[in-house]
């Protein structure tokens, strides 16, 4: 059983994905870590941000790195996580991972931008989880300053609206709803009405 979570930045697809993955007992992958990995070393390496070969050689040896969990989370390395996002090579390399992690037993949640379409299009469920920038940009501001970053609100909206237009403008797995996805747009919904909904669509689908 493969249920994919995909949708953009801050709509509560991470929130929604680990619920699910507790709810059914399944196995939970957030693959957006993967990316920001990628673009955190990049950062570290001082090197340039769009180089495609050092990007990939870092992806392929993804493992080989070690990294502390809060690194990857900072609105930097999210904006580094989408450039080397758009590269194919760096996708290629990830693949295969994300398949097998798909692939086990009893059943896997998968959340990200392109599980629904490119990595399981066979997931037997497929959520597309969506909200407007604004709300988007709240959320992701009361996670940063939780954290205990200095950032404003303006700033934060501005990137995720870069994000957003990078995502969904690359050549390559670009951000788009599975033509077979249930779209739940969590703009007006608290969390649990968030994870209610996604219980519901993924229970009536499986
Ligand atoms: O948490 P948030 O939604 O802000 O971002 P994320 O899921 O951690 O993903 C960071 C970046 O990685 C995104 O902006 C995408 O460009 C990229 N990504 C992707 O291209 N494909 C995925 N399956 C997951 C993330």
């Amino acid at each position: 059983m493969i249920i994919a979570v995909d949708g953009p930045a801050a709509a509560g697809k991470g929130t929604i994905a680990r619920a699910l993955a507790q709810h059914f007992g399944y196995h939970h992958l957030d693959t957006g870590t993967l990316y920001r990995r990628v673009g955190l070393e990049l950062l570290k390496s001082d090197g340039d941000i769009h180089d495609a070969k050092v990007a990939t050689a870092i992806a392929q040896n993804l493992h080989a790195y070690a990294w502390l969990d809060y690194e990857l989370r900072t609105e930097a390395v999210g904006a580094a996580a989408s450039i080397v996002a758009s590269i194919p090579e760096v996708r290629a390399a990830l693949l295969d991972f994300q398949r097998s992690f798909a692939e086990q037993k009893p059943g896997a949640v998968l959340d990200g931008r392109d599980i629904g379409t490119v990595v399981c299009p066979n997931a037997h469920v497929k959520l597309f989880i969506t909200a407007s920038p604004e709300v988007r940009a709240s959320r992701r501001l009361a996670e940063l300053q939780e954290s205990g970053a200095d950032v404003t609100f303006e700033a934060v909206l501005q990137d995720i609206r870069q994000r957003d237009e990078r995502d969904k403008n690359r050549t390559v797995a670009p951000l788009v709803p599975a033509k077979d996805a249930v779209v739940i747009n969590t703009s007006e919904m608290t969390a649990e009405e968030a994870i209610s909904a996604a219980v519901r669509a993924a229970s009536s689908a499986r």
